[in-house]
This record gives C-alpha cells, structure tokens and sequence, in this order.
C-alpha cells in the first residue's frame, strides 16, 4: 500500500474526530487544537507508552507540577531573557513573520534543500542578509521587511486581582521538576541517578505556527530530567550495572559538520559507542537515553530509515545546553524533531539556587553535590502527528485510507458490530461489548451505518480488529474478526476474544 499524502491525513483527522481546530465556533486562531474521540484515545496510548518506558521500565519516578508559575521562576531558567525567536514585521501591513522560517520556505520552494537546511541555524544577520539579496516581501501585501528581532515566546498573565504578580504560562515542562527535585530526592530516600519525568502542557505564543500539530503555540510535553552525579563514570540504572553493548547500536546522524558543509546526505550511521568516542554524545547516560528513545520509536512503529538524530549545531544550542541531539523523523517531504536529548549540567538547579537562596545540594552516596542533568524531552502532540503521517496508507481497491497502528498506538482493542439493526443482535453485541470491558479491554462500539461503512471506520481510525456479531453468532457463538491490516475475515467463538 502506498502512503497516504498529507491531505488526507488532514482530512481525515477532521472527519474522523481525531482532531478539532480549536474554538471553530467563534473563527479559528493558529496554533490550537482540540483532539476528538479517537485523536485522544490515540495520544493517551502514546502516553502510556512513554510512561512505561522512561518511568515505570527505568524505575524512574513521576510528577505533576503547575502550569503557571512567577517571573523570578523564568528570570533564574533563563527563559525570560534567550527564550527568544527571530521576528519581522510587514513596513506596510504590520503582519509578523518568523524570519528564519521564512527563507526556509523560500528556499524549500526553490528545491534548494542545502539552503533551506541552512537557514534553520542562521544568526539573525545573516538571516536579513537573505531576504534582503532574496526580495523577500510580506506574504500578505507585498511590503517591504524590517529587520529581525528577538521575540520572546512565552505567554504572560497576572497571578491575583488588581495587577497582582506578573506570571508566564510555562514553555516547558522542566522547570516545575528542577524546583521540586531537592524535596522529591530527600523525601524517598532515592540514589543517582535518578529520572523525574512529567507529562502536562507548554505554551509557546510561537510567531508562525504550522503544518497543524508540529508548531502549535499550547501543546504537550513528555519530559524526563535525569539526575547524575558527573563525577561517576560507571552507569547504573534502577540498580543494574547498563550493559555497555547497547552502544554498538547504529544509529542515523546527521552531524554538525555535514550541516556546516551543507551535506546532501540525509544522514550517516554511526554506533553510539562512535558518537560517544567522537564526544559528539557527552557521556553514557545521554548515549543510553538517545539507546531508548530509539527504541521507544521502534517500538511505536517508525522505521528505522525515517529517524535520525541531528547533533545540534554550537550556534544553535538552548541557553541551559552543553549539548543536544535532536530525534527527527521524515513527515511529508522534511524531517521534524519529536524529541530533544540535552545536557543540561546543572545549569538550571544552580540557578534556581541562586536565585531563591535555597541550597539545591544532596547527599548521595557520602557526597554532597548539585547534581548534573540529561533531558529527555517529548513532544508528544508532534509524536502523534508524526505517527499518523507514517502509519496512514492510500488502499485504492477498498477506496479509504487505512491506519496502520499497533498494539501499543492502536486506539481500541476491539470495534464490535452489530451486522444488523436487530435487538437480538444489539443484545448480543452489547454482551460482548461489556465482557470485553470488564476484562480490561477498549471496545469501539457502533450499530448505525452499513457494515461497510462501519469497517470503512475502523480502517480510517487504527481499529485494527473488528468484531461483528450476525444471525450465526446466536446459533453457534462465533463472530467475524476482521483484520484491518488487509481486510482479512476469520471465524472465532466468541470465547477466544474473551479470553485475550
Ligand atoms: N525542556 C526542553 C525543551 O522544551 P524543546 O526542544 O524546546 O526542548 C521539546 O522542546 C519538544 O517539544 C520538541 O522536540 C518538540 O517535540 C516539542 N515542541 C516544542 N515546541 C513545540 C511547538 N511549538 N508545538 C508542538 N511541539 C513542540
């Protein structure tokens, strides 16, 4: 089967309640979705996924912190005065534009990928010195352009009545874990290192939002902060010496230096041991996270020949970083980062003491220490477009598109039919439906619609099995299970479904 193109995908999420532009009822504003039914039963199984793998699977421990938090929070992060983007306003209309993206788009039309590649990690002059030699104009009127500018990405709001606090909406996760590390760490008596993750949302007030769930400006983060002691070389995780032959995986790279020369590669492979000895990997704790991010992905069921992490370039590097990686994967033509690996020292914990006045030192193993940090951070809306995007496939013999999810991205565990609009069948499926249920299962259930358009459902929305119920089922107790990977039909009693 081929792959859908990126304007079904689309179609399909508004058709299929996947997904909703947000507040449609009073004109749509860029950057904001509501996901449906189906869109959330997806995303929370990418959720769950990321919880037993980075959490749960590591012995690594959660959080939820606030959503909102004072300005000296984001003065002592650093995000108040770098978190910034590059602006230009229309001389004529005023429209503002992201000038770094703007000559991307413009050399992504001219099929200069080399160049467009570029202007992702341009310094702001040298971003005006292309759109000046390019006459880049306004999109909207054709005005001429300022220069760039920093623009600060985070939302304000005041915290109380009568002006109150001055407060930001968080643009990422992290912060909330760093204050609450200290407390955390002491109360359960825990050992280095140690990961705190965090689910919940960020906000960026981002000056281009695009290609729907990729740049959005309120999003969710799937964000794990691992706690280490740099001054020990051996690494232990959840107690168990890690077995330094997972870094003899090869992985997909796209270096700084292939993107300081432009490079037409896509990327090159290279063990993880490689990147460590090269010391484009800073140590074995971030060579170990970048070992299950990957595995994280295959295990959702991207390919391998579509992920590749791209070293981030010096020039490029967030304000807190010594070094990132960023995992992309191919989405419709470019490669897009789902997720950013970052040594973060500890660069955000020494800040926060600074700051507040609070010492951030722990005791650990006898030693007294601010301990350094490796971040794995998720976006997790981005996750799930990207799945979508590399999962949906165009089946022209039965007309509609079908998703592709597997046990651990598939929605439902099961659709159940009613072939009919007859009560003994209804009654029948609902039976079914609740066993099923009881059992722990996710059941989509649907008796309207003919049973094509029911099945024509399931294809479109990553049910990959559906059960219906017919006049046989009340003679002899089997239904059809059908697959919808290929359309394949099997007769089964209905004791084996319950039994799963
Ligand atoms: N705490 C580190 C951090 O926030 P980041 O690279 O800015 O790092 C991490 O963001 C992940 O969050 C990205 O890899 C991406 O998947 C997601 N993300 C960032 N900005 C986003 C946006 N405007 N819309 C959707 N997802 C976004």
């Amino acid at each position: 089967m081929e792959k859908a193109a990126m304007a079904d995908l689309e179609n399909l999420a508004y058709r299929r309640g996947v997904l909703i532009p947000a507040f449609k009822l009073y004109g749509e504003l860029a950057g904001f979705y509501d996901y449906g039914p189906i869109g959330i039963a997806i995303r929370n199984r990418l959720e769950a996924h990321w919880r037993r793998t980075f959490i749960e699977g590591l012995g690594n421990l959660e959080v939820s912190t606030t959503i909102i938090a004072p300005e000296n929070v984001f003065e002592a992060s650093g995000h108040l005065s770098n978190f910034t983007d590059p602006v230009v306003n229309c001389k004529k209309c005023h429209a503002s534009y992201r000038s770094d993206k703007l000559v991307e788009e413009f050399y992504e039309k001219k099929g200069d990928e080399k160049m467009a590649e570029a202007a992702r990690h341009m310094p702001f002059k040298e971003i005006d010195e292309e759109i000046k030699k390019n006459k880049i104009k306004c999109q909207k009127c054709g005005g001429e352009l300022s220069e760039s500018e920093p623009f600060n990405l985070m939302m304000a709001t005041k915290i109380g009545p009568y002006g109150g606090v001055q407060g930001y909406l968080r643009p990422e996760t992290a912060q909330g874990i760093f204050m609450d590390f200290k407390q955390v760490f002491r109360d359960g008596g825990y050992k280095l290192p140690i990961g705190i993750g965090q689910v919940g949302k960020a906000f960026r007030n981002e000056i281009s939002p695009r290609r729907m769930l990729i740049r959005m400006r309120e999003f969710s983060q799937m964000e794990l902060e691992y706690f280490f002691d740099p001054g020990v070389e051996s690494l232990e995780i959840n107690g168990e010496a890690v077995d330094e032959s997972i870094f003899s995986e090869k992985i997909n790279m796209l270096t700084a230096e292939m993107q300081e020369n432009g490079s037409s590669e896509k990327y090159v492979q290279m063990t993880i041991k490689e990147c460590l000895s090269k010391g484009f990997i800073p140590n074995n704790l971030f060579a170990f996270c970048v070992y299950k991010e990957l595995n994280f992905m295959r295990e959702l069921g991207f390919e391998d020949d579509r992920i590749r992490f791209r070293q981030v370039l010096k020039s490029e590097l967030p304000h807190y970083s010594k070094g990132n990686f960023d995992m992309e994967v191919e989405f419709y033509g470019s490669f897009e980062e789902v997720s950013g690996t970052a040594y973060r020292t500890d660069f955000d914990l020494m800040n926060h003491q600074k700051h507040s006045g609070e010492d951030m030192s722990i005791i650990n193993a006898d030693k007294k220490l601010v301990p350094h940090v490796v971040e794995v951070s998720f976006g997790l809306d981005r996750l799930f477009w990207t799945l979508m995007g590399a999962k949906l496939f165009k089946d022209e013999k039965r007309g509609w598109d079908v998703l592709k999810l597997n046990d651990y991205t598939m929605p439902y565990d099961y659709a159940v039919f009613p072939l009919q609009k007859d009560e003994k069948l209804r009654d029948k499926a609902i039976a079914l439906r609740n066993e099923l249920v009881s059992k722990g299962m996710r059941i989509f259930f649907m008796q309207s619609g003919s049973i094509g358009k029911r099945y024509a459902k399931a294809d479109e929305t990553g049910i990959r099995y559906a059960i219906t119920v017919d006049y046989q089922t009340l003679e002899d107790g089997t239904v059809t299970v059908r697959d919808s990977y290929d359309a394949s039909q099997k007769r089964l009693p209905l004791g084996s479904i319950a039994e799963k």
